[in-house]
């Protein structure tokens, strides 16, 4: 899609996109000027592998005081994004065979770095009528005995789905049953939750299963800071260990520039973030309304993050006004770039269809353009 936008917009064509998962916000001055004085004051050497000091302590300080999670510092680590702590953990742990249980519809990198790694991915499904929820008895029949990890995401990318604490018990009364299962609890959209239930941790109210939790997080979603590459985790001192082993000799630590600016970031904590989340929830209900009134759409309400995952299960079978017949998502969005200049992404990258994921992260105008275009589109189909 990004391929075939770019070839259009040389073209000059005007796109809009709304298939990336990237805030549009700039980063908080605060951590752009630590970022400066960092660098300036000669904090320019390899950094330790796990984080640097100062990174560590912000990162065990926020998971204290806003997830209550208490950990050490052997309990904690560093890394260049959420997606190298997901990466470190899975290639610390898992054996060609095991089983790796992700919920549908998924973040792609879930299930493919688990079958890079010689893992084969499991898919409980999570309905568009639950508001994509997944059940506890989902859950407990997606487990075997090769199962190694759970990986659990909320709020969720490309769903939205978010899950209270209520919900969190009763999956912990499944996991308290299956002692050889890890659970990874990717909370990197925590603080993008617009309505129901506030945030919890597993880890925090599960205390039980604490010993095999690992909670990952990062800067890039919530303080807009994508291109810094900072994320980290907590979880037990031994995984943890082990993921830094697999990172030395990967990457090594995480720039210490990008480093000073997320001590910053968290140090600013969700006030930084108070303007985003208001404008997020805005956008939402924008494409919300504006996906529900389209033909042959449906939406549920995404609670958490910045997409919206519409249904278009009415849409297929037709034939676009171009001439294109519709047979599954990737058609509709193929043809919707082709005809309307809106790149979405298709439902099959993320493990449901007949879906499309958009991202609420444009402004309001770009936003309306795209429903616009999008609905001349679904108008069109016969
Ligand atoms: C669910 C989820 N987890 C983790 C990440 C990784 O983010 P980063 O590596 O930028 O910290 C992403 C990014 O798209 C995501 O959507």
């Amino acid at each position: 899609m990004a391929i075939r936008a770019r070839a259009l917009r040389a073209h000059g064509t005007r796109v809009i996109s709304l298939a990336l998962g990237e805030p549009d916000f700039a980063t908080p001055p605060e951590a752009v000027e630590a970022a400066h004085d960092a660098a300036l004051a000669g904090h320019t050497k390899y950094p330790p592998v796990d984080g640097t000091p100062a990174l560590k302590a912000a990162v065990r300080a926020k998971f204290a005081r806003e997830n209550r999670l208490p950990f050490e510092d052997a309990e904690v680590m560093v890394g260049n994004g959420g997606k190298q702590m997901l990466f470190n953990a899975l290639m610390a742990t898992l054996e060609p065979g095991d089983e790796v249980v992700i919920p549908a519809p998924y973040w792609a990198s879930y299930p493919l770095i688990t079958q890079l790694l010689g893992g084969v991915p499991v898919h409980p499904q999570c309905p568009e009528a639950l508001e994509f929820g997944l059940t506890p008895e989902a859950l407990e029949a997606a487990i075997a005995p090769r199962t190694k990890w759970v990986i659990l995401n909320f709020p969720n990318n490309p769903t939205g789905a978010t899950c209270s604490a209520e919900q969190l018990r009763a999956y912990a009364a499944v996991l308290e049953r299956h002692p050889q299962v890890w659970v990874l609890c990717d909370e990197i959209y925590e603080h993008l939750i617009y309505d129901g239930p506030p945030h919890a941790s597993l880890a925090a109210v599960a205390p039980a299963l604490r010993d095999r939790i690992l909670t990952i997080g990062g800067v890039s979603k919530t303080y807009a800071m994508t291109g810094w590459r900072i994320g980290y985790g907590g979880g037990p001192a031994p995984l943890i260990r082990a993921m830094t082993t697999i990172q030395g000799n990967a990457t090594s630590g995480a720039s210490t520039i990008s480093q000073a600016a997320a001590v910053a970031a968290l140090e600013g904590g969700p006030e930084l973030v108070q303007v985003m989340r208001v404008t997020y929830r805005r956008r939402r209900n924008l494409v919300v309304s504006a996906l529900r009134a389209m033909r042959g759409v449906t939406c549920a309400m995404p609670h958490g993050a910045f997409y919206a995952y519409p249904g278009i299960a009415g849409c297929i079978g037709r034939t676009s006004a171009g001439g294109t017949l519709i047979a599954t998502d990737e058609d509709f969005a193929l043809a919707l770039i082709e005809e309307q200049h809106v790149a979405v992404v298709q439902g099959a990258a993320f493990g449901m269809s007949p879906y499309l994921r958009l991202s609420v992260a444009s402004d309001d105008d770009t936003l309306l353009e795209a429903c616009a275009r999008m609905s001349v589109f679904c108008d069109g189909l016969r």
